[in-house]
C-alpha cells in the first residue's frame, strides 16, 4: 500500500498528486504472457498504471511465453486485451504508443536454459539502453510450471539483482495444493530468492474495499470496544459468483472451491476482521498478526468434518435468465468429476476476543449472482423494554461490509415507525463509496504492481502466513478424501448453495443471509 501525501483530494492517484515515493526504473517480465491473465489483469493494470503516470520513467515490459511470436504480435494481443479489459475506455492513442514503445517478446519453453540467456542479454541490453536495472519476474503460468521457472532463473543467474539495485518475485495463487506441497514450494522459491524479494500474490488484498476494513476498524475508535465476543454472535462471510468455468475447467479440477477461494482470499477476510491491531502498519507487523490469527482459527473441536464443512457441486439450472449446465459438463470437465465448487465453513477463533464465536464462511459458483460480503451479526439487546408487539420481529443489530459490486458498508438498526404508538422497524444507515467518493478506485492488480514496484509487501503474502493458512484447509481436505463423496451434482445452478449448507447454520439457530 502506498502511503501519500496527505490531501483533501478524494483520489490523489488520479489528481496527479505526488506519491510519496516514485518506482525506480524498471523491467517487468511475464513469465507465461501469452495467457488468460496477462491479457485481462496484468496488461490492463499496466496500462492504467502508465495512464495514471504511475509508471517510473524507464519502464519496459517484457513477455516471455512459449508461443513462438514476434514482440509485434504480441503487442497486438495486448492491446486487443485492453480494448475489451482496460478499466478506463477507449484506449488513448498517445498512452498505448508510450506503454507499446516498450513492451518486448521473448518466445521459449519454460524449461530451455537457453531461453533465459537470451532473456539476461536482453535484459542487459535494455539495462545500457534505458536504465532498466531493477527487475520484477511475474510468474503468471500454471502452479506446476513454478519450481522449474525458480530454478532457471537461480541458474542463469537472473534471480541475482545487478549492483545497485532489485530483483523481485511475484508469485500467483495457488501457492501448493496443501500444506505439505506450499512448504515444498517455499523451500523451492528460498533456495533462490531471499524472502524480501517473494512477493506471493492474492488480488483480494489489493481490493479497496478490503484495505478499508482496515481502516474501518483501525482508524475509527469506535468500533473497536464492541468488536469482540461481548457484543458480537457471529460473523457470516460470502464470496459468491454467478459464474461458472469461462474455460477454465482443467485447472479447476485439479483446485475446487477451498483451494481456489476458501484458502487464500477468504482466508484473507477472516484476517481483516479477525485480527488484533498491529503495532504499524508495515510489512511484517501486519503479516505477523495476520499469521497470528490464522494459525488460531480451528473448527469445532472433535466434530466430523462433514459437519463444519460442507462441499457441493453445481448442476444444471438458470443463472440471471440463462439456461447453464451443470459442472460436469463444463468443458475439460470429467463426467464423473467430484471436484468441490462450492464450500461452507464454520470455524471459531482461539483467543479472548473471538472464543466461542463461530464465522461462518461459504464461497461457490454458480450461484444465484456475484457478491463479496462480511456481516458482523450483533447480539440482541440484553432486556426490551417495549412491547412484544412493538418489536413483532427485531433483527439485532448488523454491520454489513459489501467488498463488491455496490461497494459500501451499512448498519441495520431498529427505528421507530412514525406514528402515535411505538412500532419498531429496522432501517439501514449506509455508506456506497459511489457516492461518497467520485474517483474511480483502481483494480486490485495496478494497486499490487505498483507496491511491488515500490518494494512494500505489506498487501503479499508471506511464506508463513501461506503455510498456516494451508495448516487450516489441510486437516479439512483430508477430512474430506476419508469420508464417502456427497452426491454430487447436490445444488441447482443459479440456487444458493446444498441443502446441507443451510443445516450447518440452521442447526446453531442462525441464517444466511440473503443477498
Ligand atoms: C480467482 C479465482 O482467484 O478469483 C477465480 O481463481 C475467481 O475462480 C476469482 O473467479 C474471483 O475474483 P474477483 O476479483 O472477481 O472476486
Amino acid at each position: 500500500m502506498i502511503v501519500e501525501n496527505p490531501a483533501p483530494a478524494e483520489n490523489p492517484r488520479r489528481k496527479g498528486l505526488r506519491l510519496e515515493r516514485v518506482p525506480e526504473p524498471c523491467a517487468v517480465v511475464i513469465l507465461g504472457a501469452t495467457g488468460d491473465l496477462t491479457k485481462r489483469k496484468l496488461a490492463p493494470a499496466l496500462y492504467n498504471l502508465a495512464v495514471e503516470n504511475l509508471l517510473p520513467e524507464n519502464f519496459a515490459l517484457i513477455g516471455f511465453a512459449r508461443r513462438p511470436q514476434e514482440s509485434a504480435q504480441f503487442r497486438d494481443a495486448v492491446r486487443q486485451g485492453l480494448d475489451q479489459f482496460s478499466r478506463s475506455k477507449p484506449i488513448r492513442a498517445s498512452a498505448w504508443e508510450r506503454f507499446a514503445e516498450n513492451m518486448h517478446y521473448i518466445s521459449s519453453p519454460f524449461e530451455d536454459p537457453k531461453g533465459y540467456e537470451e532473456l539476461s542479454i536482453f535484459l542487459k541490453e535494455m539495462d545500457q539502453k534505458r536504465g532498466c536495472r531493477n527487475r520484477i519476474f511475474y510468474l503468471a503460468v500454471p502452479p506446476e510450471s513454478t519450481p522449474g521457472i525458480v530454478e532457471q532463473l537461480g541458474n542463469s543467474g537472473l534471480s541475482r539483482p545487478c549492483e545497485c539495485a532489485w530483483t523481485r518475485l511475484i508469485v500467483e495463487k495457488p501457492f501448493g495444493s496443501d500444506l505439505a506441497t506450499a512448504c515444498k514450494l517455499n523451500q523451492e522459491i528460498a533456495a533462490v530468492f531471499a524472502e524480501n524479494q517473494v512477493y506471493r500474490m492474492d488480488h483480494y488484498l489489493g481490493k479497496e474495499t478490503v484495505q478499508n476494513l482496515l481502516v474501518f476498524r483501525f482508524a475509527n475508535g469506535i468500533y473497536e470496544p464492541i468488536w469482540n465476543r461481548r457484543y458480537i454472535d457471529h460473523v457470516q462471510i460470502t464470496v459468491s459468483e454467478h459464474l461458472g468455468m469461462e474455460g477454465r475447467g482443467a485447472s479447476y479440477e485439479e483446485a475446487g472451491a477451498l483451494r481456489d477461494i476458501m484458502a487464500n482470499h477468504m482466508v484473507q477476510l477472516l484476517c481483516m476482521i479477525g485480527m488484533e491491531p498491529s503495532v504499524a502498519f508495515d510489512a511484517d507487523s501486519l503479516r505477523d498478526e495476520k499469521t497470528k490469527l490464522i494459525k488460531a482459527v480451528h473448527p469445532p473441536p472433535d466434530e466430523p468434518v462433514g459437519s463444519y464443512a460442507v462441499r457441493g457441486q453445481y448442476g444444471p439450472g438458470w443463472v440471471e435468465g440463462l439456461q447453464v449446465p451443470g459442472y460436469r459438463n463444463e468443458p475439460k470437465v470429467a463426467p464423473q468429476s467430484s471436484t468441490e465448487t462450492y464450500v461452507a465453513l464454520k470455524l471459531f477463533i482461539d483467543n479472548w476476543r473471538w472464543a466461542g464465536v463461530p464465522f461462518y464462511l461459504r464461497t461457490g459458483k454458480r450461484l444465484p449472482k456475484r457478491t463479496t460480503e462480511i456481516a458482523i451479526q450483533f447480539k440482541p439487546a440484553p432486556h426490551l423494554m417495549f412491547s412484544k408487539a412493538a418489536v413483532p420481529r427485531l433483527d439485532p443489530n448488523l454491520l454489513a461490509v459489501r467488498v463488491q459490486p455496490d461497494e459500501g458498508i451499512s448498519l441495520r438498526f431498529g427505528a421507530k415507525v412514525p406514528g402515535p404508538s411505538i412500532h419498531i422497524r429496522a432501517v439501514n444507515m449506509d455508506f456506497t463509496y459511489g457516492t461518497a467518493f467520485t474517483a474511480e478506485p483502481p483494480e486490485a492488480y495496478e494497486t499490487l504492481l505498483l507496491d511491488c514496484m515500490l518494494g512494500d509487501p505489506t498487501l503479499f503474502m508471506r511464506g508463513d502466513e501461506v503455510e498456516a493458512a494451508w495448516g487450516l484447509m489441510t486437516p479439512i481436505l483430508e477430512g474430506w478424501s476419508k469420508s464417502p463423496e456427497p452426491p454430487f451434482p447436490n445444488y441447482e445452478a443459479g440456487s444458493w448453495g446444498p441443502e446441507r449448507a443451510l443445516e450447518l447454520i440452521e442447526r446453531d439457530g442462525r441464517k444466511w443471509r440473503r443477498l
